[in-house]
């Protein structure tokens, strides 16, 4: 079964252009290939869902088991490509009010997040939501040296050792870092802490499928074997160097395409809430694979139908330099019917009997036609349903056909030196050692 659709016919591109792209695709696909087993490069998660560190994957369900025993809150410190992976996953496949539940109901610890800004509100904001709550921390950064999550991992350690005692806050922090060098690395081994390795070849973005994410997916109840067997599957289906036989390539050379006719801008586009973090995700992996030396597609999102009541006037009629690309989830065991009402003063009478998922499908619909009509070429992307083996599969899905993307446009997909700016000039200002001039 086909648990991912990729439909063009609303996105202005004939078979004959993307055809063009033929012999240039088949190179990439060699070229990737063929990297794939050089550790110092950064392809690694091109085989990882067939080849795991199978030892390291039962470490981190017992790591779960033994949080779940021992907490009601996991926090996770890290940032960028060490956080957004597994909130995307975590949002997409629980209960959307998952951290709200009482514990009896949600059955795993709560998730919450920390390490990804420097707002001393949101801090101290969770410091007081955390309160008397038995909590363990995963720290994830694979320098070991990132500002973000330092701040906050030295507040929140010295928080569990003044709450349960050196030698138990020890046993209730989890490192994820790189396996030889780095603060996190030391400090992990002169205190004992268990400690998860973020493969060398593998950069932040594409990393969720490594101990980055899968700790504390695992952590919320999610299936990991499941969410690997879905990368597993789109590892086979993508690995066609026949462009026409591959639709992960067909995607990256559609947008390239529409890049190519000044389309600077693709909004991910979906009808569904609990995509919000997967869109992010998604956000991190194009901006920082293709954003680079001037070029690049420019990543934007919208949960819609939410937006179309904020950026819809913007997608409709603003500057036409867009192209949309929407996650549709074809199946839902999710059902809302709508029911009559006697005076119908609302005048939704005419929906009675219809269920919600058909009403926002249409909603959906709607949208894209307008938007097409309204020059905003469509590119759909129709996922089977929100489970483990979707969203593995779709992860595995937008990982190689950024790397493709970005190498159509002619950039290394795989580093992201602008990043680097930013903590120099604030490195400075904050007079860090070595940065005084
Ligand atoms: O994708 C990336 O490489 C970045 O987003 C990093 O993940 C992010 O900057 C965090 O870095 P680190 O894991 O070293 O703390």
């Amino acid at each position: 079964m086909k648990n991912i659709n990729i439909d063009l016919k609303n996105a202005g591109i004939s078979d004959k252009e993307i055809a063009e792209y033929k012999k240039q695709v088949a190179k990439i696909h060699e070229e990737l290939h063929e990297r794939v087993d050089d550790e110092n490069d950064f392809v690694g998660w091109l085989n990882l869902p067939s080849n795991y560190d199978k030892k390291e994957f039962d470490r981190i369900k017992k790591a779960a088991k033994k949080i779940k025993k021992e907490s009601d809150v996991l926090l996770v410190i890290g940032i960028g490509g060490s956080y957004l992976g597994a909130r995307a996953v975590i949002e997409s496949l629980t209960n959307t009010f998952y951290n709200l539940l009482p514990n009896k109901q949600r059955k795993f610890p709560q998730i919450l997040y920390a390490g990804n800004n420097l707002s001393p509100n949101y801090l101290n904001d969770l410091i007081h939501y955390i309160g008397d709550k038995d909590f363990s921390v995963n720290v994830i950064s694979k320098s070991g040296t990132t500002t973000e999550p330092g701040i906050a991992f030295r507040v929140f350690r010295e928080i569990l050792e003044n709450k349960y005692g050196i030698e138990e806050a020890r046993s209730r922090i989890y490192v994820t870092t790189d396996k030889e060098k780095g603060a996190l690395k030391t400090l992990s081994d002169s205190e004992g802490y268990e400690r998860f390795v973020i493969p060398d070849n593998i950069g932040g973005r594409y990393s969720v499928l490594t101990a980055v994410g899968l700790l504390p997916i695992a952590t919320a109840g999610i299936d990991i074997d499941k969410l690997m067997e879905g990368a597993r599957i789109a590892q086979e289906r993508y690995n066609d160097s026949d462009l026409k036989y591959n639709d992960c390539y067909r995607y990256a050379v559609a947008r390239n395409i529409l890049h190519k006719s000044n389309r600077n801008i693709e909004i991910l586009a979906n009808y569904e809430p609990k995509l919000h973090y997967f869109t992010e995700w998604w956000k991190q992996l194009f901006g920082e694979s293709e954003g680079k030396e001037n070029k690049g597609i420019f990543p934007a999102g919208v949960d819609l139908t939410t937006d179309l009541h904020s950026m819809g006037q913007y997608i409709q009629e603003g500057r036409r330099e867009l192209f949309e690309t929407v996650i549709s989830v074809k199946n839902t065991d999710s059902q809302v019917t709508i029911n009559v009402d006697e005076d119908n003063l609302d005048g939704l009478n005419y929906l009675v009997g219809k269920d919600l998922d058909f009403i926002n499908k249409k909603a959906m619909e709607g949208t894209i036609k307008a938007h097409v009509d309204g020059d905003v070429p469509n590119i759909k992307i129709e996922i089977d349903t929100l489970n483990e083996e979707c969203i593995g599969e779709m992860i595995y899905f937008f990982e190689k056909a950024c790397a493709v993307s970005g190498m159509i446009l002619g950039v290394n997909p795989f580093n992201q030196p602008g990043v680097e700016k930013y903590k120099t000039n604030m490195f400075k200002l904050l007079k860090k050692p070595g940065y005084e001039k």
